[in-house]
């Protein structure tokens, strides 16, 4: 008979820091945190951590502190000890030079943070878009016990009548500010109500569309992406979070039992049929990335194919995360979807997401969701675009795009730069037409770096004054979930790493044929040889630190944009 394998450890003799004398070490640690009152009975419970991810910086995360009390008090009842603990936090518009930039740092240090303190289940708490995939991406590689818990979305304002909120009307106010149809007292007026409460952004952006997968992938307590921010119902449910945690952790219920090719199959559907947010493809392909499986582009263009939009948010619709809230939440559309997704995927309250959907309220009349007779949106939120400007893939958001213009041939009017774009878009010297094809480069991972939200090329002033509301704009940088127009973005590899569009020229001719799922430059093979051979070189430049580990290893849209060195070998793709 072999002898009997010592347990694993758990509670305060988890990862202990190594002095050589394991005793020791479980006596010091004890020493330290009994400063803080524990007693002996307490520090023999399950530890349940809360990464806490406030920050002065962070509107969209501004109730943790409420959230952690709650999330604590679940945890004591259930009969656990919760331990909050801080990584960094990531606001869109205070990081610079992209929040995307800061994703994988994020992940890093979520990942080791859980690796390197004793808990026996972990409450991931963030909402901000950048924060749910990092969180979700640093636990999946910790393989601890997890539960996701989102700060929620804010509340929807309103300026003189009209609904509004961040950061689809942001963009769509300011265009009008740079026409002259608003005043400077005007746009003021609107930027002091486009976030009108705490909670991430009220739109199907990136934020929303995050919290939703992470519900599907069923990483999350039923219902919990929809509750805004600011409702008792969403403390509610934090408090059932800590308790469900420390169920988690006697289940010994990890990330690898829930994030399934199967569940990120579920998610990349609900992405599609809520109208998401592109970001959220880069994302779900991180944290699938962490897991070992790989997101086929091609299976998830035919899926968009077959996936109905039904979702009536804002950017693609009209309405906001309270009324989707209201009109029923995921549940409401995972039930219009029916045989789409997989309702045998485990999820984190032990039980089957069908299992799950049984136990919420019935459906009720509501105007958000619409049926899949009758959609927002017949089939592909997102299509998948390959061709000689994009051999590795691009992606268009077709179902926010002037359906006009999905097939479309121009003139390429070339932006070199972020800085070059900010130069001459205005300059009424610009040689521009609406017929004419944007193009943005030296913007994607590494390009700018960080591959910034600046897909959403601004129409050219002139054209605007002209009443032109929508061209065809194409780049390597990425689109904030919260836009909108037809705009092809994603561009792989991208131009700072050797990909095409470097080597487009203005007034070459463009053609994007999203029914064919092609975008190309009318250039010959010869031609764009001879430009790749005449490109100048780069610069050499000395890099250190984060910056350094950063364009080293960030890898393409395709692949996440995670670091290399963080994803294990790919060994099962989806769809
Ligand atoms: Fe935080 Fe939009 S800026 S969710």
């Amino acid at each position: 008979m072999s002898p009997r394998q010592p347990l694993p450890p758990t509670g305060m003799r988890k990862n202990l820091a190594n002095y050589g004398d394991a005793e020791f070490s479980v006596f010091l640690r004890k020493a330290f945190i009994k400063a803080l009152g524990y007693t002996d009975d307490a520090l023999e419970r399950p530890i349940i951590g809360i990464v806490d991810t406030n920050s002065g910086y962070n509107a969209c995360h501004s109730n943790i502190p409420d959230l952690i009390e709650a999330a604590k008090r679940g945890v004591l009842l259930a009969g656990g000890i919760p331990i909050p603990f801080p990584v960094i936090s990531i606001q869109e518009s205070f990081a610079n030079p992209t929040s995307m930039y800061l994703r994988n740092l994020m992940a890093i240090d979520t990942e080791e943070m859980i690796r390197a303190q004793p808990m026996d289940a972990v409450i991931l708490l963030g909402g901000c878009d950048k924060t749910v995939p990092a969180l979700l991406m640093g636990a999946a590689s910790a393989n601890v016990p997890a539960i996701m818990l989102v700060t929620g979305p804010m509340l929807a304002g309103s300026w003189r009548g009209e609904r509004v909120g961040a950061c689809t009307d942001c963009r769509r106010f300011w265009g009008r500010y740079r026409t002259g149809d608003l005043s400077e007292g005007q746009i003021n007026e609107v930027n002091g109500e486009l976030a009108p409460t705490i909670g991430t952004c009220g739109v199907m952006g990136t934020a929303s569309t995050m919290a939703l997968a992470a519900e599907a992938m069923g990483m999350m307590l039923p219902g919990g992406a929809t509750i805004p921010a600011v409702m008792a119902e969403r403390r509610r449910l934090a408090e059932q979070t800590g308790a469900r945690a420390v169920a988690m952790a006697g289940e010994k219920l990890t990330p690898d039992q829930i994030m399934t090719p199967a569940a990120f199959k579920n998610a990349l559907r609900i992405i599609l049929a809520a109208g998401g947010s592109t970001n959220a493809l880069i994302h779900l392909t991180a944290v699938a990335g962490r897991m070992g499986i790989g997101i086929d582009l091609a299976g998830f263009d035919r899926m968009g194919r077959e996936t109905p939009v039904l979702v009536d948010l804002k950017p693609t619709g009209q309405g906001y995360m309270e009324d989707l809230h209201r009109a029923g939440g995921l549940t409401a559309i995972m039930r219009e979807l029916g045989n789409m997704l997989d309702f045998e995927c485990p999820t984190v309250t032990g039980r089957t997401l069908g299992q799950n959907i049984a136990g919420m309220a019935p459906a009720w009349p509501q105007e958000v969701i619409k049926p899949t007779a009758s959609p927002v949106y017949p089939a592909g939120a997102m299509a998948v675009l390959r061709g000689n400007l994009a051999p590795n893939g691009a992606l268009i958001k077709q179902a926010a795009a002037r359906q006009s213009l999905l097939q479309h041939k121009g003139r390429a009017v070339v932006f070199d730069t972020l800085a070059d774009l900010a130069a001459r878009i205005d300059s009424e010297d610009l040689d521009v037409q609406a017929e004419d094809i944007l193009v943005l480069r030296n913007a994607g991972p590494k390009g700018a770096p960080g591959m910034p939200e600046a897909g959403y090329i601004p129409i050219p002033r002139k054209l605007l004054r002209a009443g032109v509301t929508d061209m065809v704009r194409i780049s390597d940088a990425r689109m904030s979930g919260t836009a909108f127009g037809t705009i092809v973005l994603h561009i792989s590899p991208e131009a700072a790493d050797g990909g095409p569009l470097a080597l487009v020229h203005n007034g070459d001719m463009i053609t994007l044929d999203t029914a064919g799922r092609r975008i190309d430059v009318d250039v010959s093979a010869a031609e764009l040889q001879s430009r790749q051979i005449a490109l100048p070189t780069r610069p050499a430049t000395t890099r250190r630190g984060y910056e350094k580990i950063y364009f080293e290893t960030v890898t393409q849209a395709e692949r996440g944009c995670d670091f290399d060195f963080c994803i294990p070998e790919i060994t099962q793709y989806i769809p």
